[in-house]
């Protein structure tokens, strides 16, 4: 008798399971959190077939899993491998068969108990030196890429209106409002530059938050044997989908908020590769991997350790073609999807990090240049009132003539960074927060240095 309650589909030479699968995964509607609006979400799959994945990947990581503990049963083994039981069921049944595991008994009315056999412990040594990922199962990279395209073609188009809010806290003219909005909308690359201080990344992260909704993307992927990690808990955020319909998700996708990943100064080109770990032996994605389905913001451009050209060169395929080109450590290529808001930020003169052939490529520019004296007042007047305080008749008049008097150009982080030097000062002084002529002044000495 064999172990499995309910039998697995024929799976042999003659029916080759990868071919029976469309890659894109079946879906399932479930309830959002936020709203009772539905969403749709990858489908629990009902067998080992139906996972879109090489059957002998998914024993592998099932044995290699087992043997990490001396003994396991069926839900654990399911747990580990955000597999349905069932699913985790047929693969610990080949294992027995194939005589990998010993059956220790029953454990629940659908599992068993196992012990790894030795035979199973050589066979587990020899895969974790290939690869050493233990963890939630692979989906197929085709599958990984078919979904994005359709959830990406499938999410609400992005409206005057919420890019309206997202930038509610920059003071910007109303042809960079529109420039960025369309931009996000279009869903085209954005270069934006500038002197320091005047909203490049503010308005690239803003930006993003004109992306609503959700993204369902994979633990990992698999590409036959070799693994590539894409959830990131550290850089993506998770998005609730009610818990208690997960029985009919596929567990080894996760559903995140549409990712922003920034890039800045600190960048090489090693990190838009494949980041293989020779300890662990398998891969972790780049970051722009990380970020398709969003935003990936490319800030201080210019100032990383590599040469603006090499990096910006490094681009011109995956914008003209939407994907990428990845190599294993093998030298195997492989065509990944590039599908995001690409954002390049820098305050250095773009003709001195940019080439032509590189600009064309981009969707839209944009300089975000020093803001005139109306913007800035009511830069600072926004932060005043943020911070609950009044500004005296005149002040401003007499703050923006100083500007003049010393020649100095005007910039839009100066009214936050000089305001919160008062609130310094007041909080030294132990006295009440107040904006007077002789706090700013000092705060002026002490910002400016002069
Ligand atoms: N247009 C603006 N409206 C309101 N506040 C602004 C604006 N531009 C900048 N600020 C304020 O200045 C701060 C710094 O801006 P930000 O870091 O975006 O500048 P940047 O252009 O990226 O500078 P850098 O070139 O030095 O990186 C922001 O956090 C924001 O508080
Ligand atoms: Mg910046």
């Amino acid at each position: 008798m064999g172990l499995l309650t309910q039998q697995p589909p024929p799976v042999g030479p003659d029916v080759p399971a990868e071919q029976t699968i469309p890659p894109l995964p079946r879906l399932v509607a479930v309830e959002g959190a936020a709203s009772a609006e539905k969403a749709e979400a990858p489908a629990a799959p009902v067998d080992v077939c139906d996972t879109g994945m090489d059957r002998g990947v998914l024993l592998d990581l099932a044995l290699k899993t087992a043997f990490t503990v001396p003994q396991c049963n069926t839900e654990w083994v399911a747990r580990q491998l955000h597999l349905p039981q069932v699913v985790a069921g047929e693969l610990l049944e080949q294992l027995r068969t194939d005589h990998l595991l010993e059956v220790l008994g029953q454990a629940g009315p659908f599992g068993y108990r196992f012990s790894i056999s030795q035979r199973g412990r050589d066979r587990a040594s020899r895969l974790l030196e290939v690869s050493g990922y233990v963890g939630p199962a692979p989906v197929s990279l085709a599958a990984y890429a078919a979904f994005l395209d359709w959830q990406l073609s499938h999410a609400s188009r992005v409206t005057p209106g919420q890019v309206e809010s997202a930038l509610d806290s920059l003071v910007l003219t109303p042809e960079a409002a529109q420039v960025a909005g369309l931009a996000i909308s279009s869903g085209r690359s954005l270069f934006v530059s500038g002197p320091p201080g005047n909203g490049k990344t503010s308005l690239g992260r803003l930006l993003h938050e004109a992306l609503a909704g959700h993204l369902w993307v994979p633990h990992c992927l698999a590409l036959e044997s070799s693994i590539i990690r894409v959830y990131d808990p550290q850089l993506h955020q998770l998005f609730d989908v009610r818990a208690e319909q997960s029985w009919a998700v596929d567990q080894r996708w996760v559903c995140i908020r549409r990712p922003l990943i920034i890039a800045g100064g600190e960048t090489t080109l090693a990190s838009f590769d494949l980041a293989y770990s020779s300890s662990l032996r398998y891969y972790e994605a780049p970051l722009h991997l990380k970020a398709n389905g969003g935003t990936f913001l490319i800030d201080d451009f210019g100032r990383q350790r590599v040469d603006p050209h090499e990096l910006l060169n490094r681009w011109i395929i995956p914008l003209e073609h939407q994907v990428d080109y990845l190599t294993l450590h093998t030298g195997q290529k492989i065509q990944i999807p590039f599908r995001q808001m690409l954002i390049v930020a820098t305050n250095l003169p773009p003709e001195a990090v940019t080439d032509p052939a590189f600009l064309r490529r981009m969707g839209y520019r944009l300089r975000l240049g020093k803001p005139s004296p109306e913007q800035y007042a009511d830069i600072f007047r926004r932060y005043a009132a943020r911070y609950g305080l009044a500004v005296p008749q005149d002040l401003l008049a007499r703050l923006l003539a100083r500007y003049r008097a010393e020649s100095r150009d005007l910039r839009a982080c100066e009214p936050r960074d000089l305001m919160e030097r008062v609130r310094d000062i007041c909080k030294f002084r132990d006295t009440p927060l107040e904006l007077t002529e002789e706090l700013l002044a000092l705060a002026w000495v002490g910002y400016f240095g002069n």
